[in-house]
């Protein structure tokens, strides 16, 4: 099927996280129609091998797939760093995958000392090694896997002292090495992007991928002349497959605009 300019755009993630993503979308291109899948029961992402992430990714496009679609964003750095070319030899609509935001970092920071919070799967990859070697030569990265903080978000939670206890434990390290930058490399984590920015020393910029990801959907929009030529607010369906009864009720909380301005659609599988 080739895609057209009132085809929908789909944007997946392991959960809730891409929702920071979907809204940088919504800013840029209102007038598209969303349609945002979350494979929250099988969340997290991070801690699973590449080939299960595969599984799971593939298992969410063959549920898109009933759609009619003309591109899907994968609001996942950990998901696009284990299948985004899997993806793009299968699928003939352009994928936009994220990566941590590791160049302009590289660029911002001036005492060249950055750290990258992000979930062990991105961090292991081989992508994530390839985006070292090519944009940071020059800056001393310091890492940091997360684990847990995927599930806090899941629940809706920004601001918990079992969250606050373990943020601290996360970003000590880094203040510890006086970095002035950090990337938070998980769509996850920018939901928490106010909780840090209190837990740290103003002078440190936190750099997050959801708007140059908005960005570059719309160039590629533009140049496959698949722009939806519609006036009117596009629609936005949730669709998840949480078993947790306050699913709609974090989702909304997440999505923090009027409820009308979307459909939660529960259990996709
Ligand atoms: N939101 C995801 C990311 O950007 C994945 C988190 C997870 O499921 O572990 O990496």
């Amino acid at each position: 099927m080739t895609p057209s300019q009132n085809y929908s755009i789909g944007v997946i993630d392991s959960g809730v996280g891409g929702i920071s993503v979907l809204k940088c979308i919504r800013d840029y291109l209102p007038h598209e129609n969303l349609i945002y899948v979350a494979d929250s029961k099988f969340a997290p992402y991070g801690e699973k091998t590449s080939e299960e992430i595969t599984r799971r990714v593939l298992t969410v496009f063959e549920f898109l797939d009933m759609h009619k679609l003309k591109s899907v964003v994968v609001a996942c750095n950990t998901a696009t760093a284990a299948s985004i070319q899997i993806l793009r030899d299968q699928f003939n609509y352009p994928i936009i995958g994220m990566e941590p935001a590791v160049k302009p970092a590289s660029m911002l920071s001036k005492n060249k000392v950055v750290g990258v919070l992000a979930t062990s799967g991105t961090l292991l990859s081989a992508k994530f090694s390839a985006l070292l070697e090519h944009h940071g030569s020059d800056i001393h990265f310091i890492t940091q896997p997360c684990s847990g903080l995927v599930e806090l978000v899941e629940q809706g939670d920004f601001k918990s002292p079992d969250l606050m206890a373990l943020l601290k434990q996360y970003i000590d390290p880094l203040l510890k090495e006086n970095i002035d930058t950090l990337v938070l490399g998980c769509t996850h984590y920018s939901f928490l992007k106010p909780i840090i920015q209190v837990m740290m020393p103003s002078h440190i910029e936190i750099v997050d991928t959801g708007d140059a990801v908005a960005k570059h959907l719309k160039h590629i929009l533009v140049e496959k002349k698949l722009l939806s030529l519609s006036h009117t607010a596009g629609k936005l369906d949730f669709w998840t497959n949480s078993l947790d009864p306050n699913a709609a009720s974090v989702i909304e909380k997440l999505w923090g605009m009027d409820s009308n301005t979307f459909s939660y659609k529960g259990l996709w599988s």
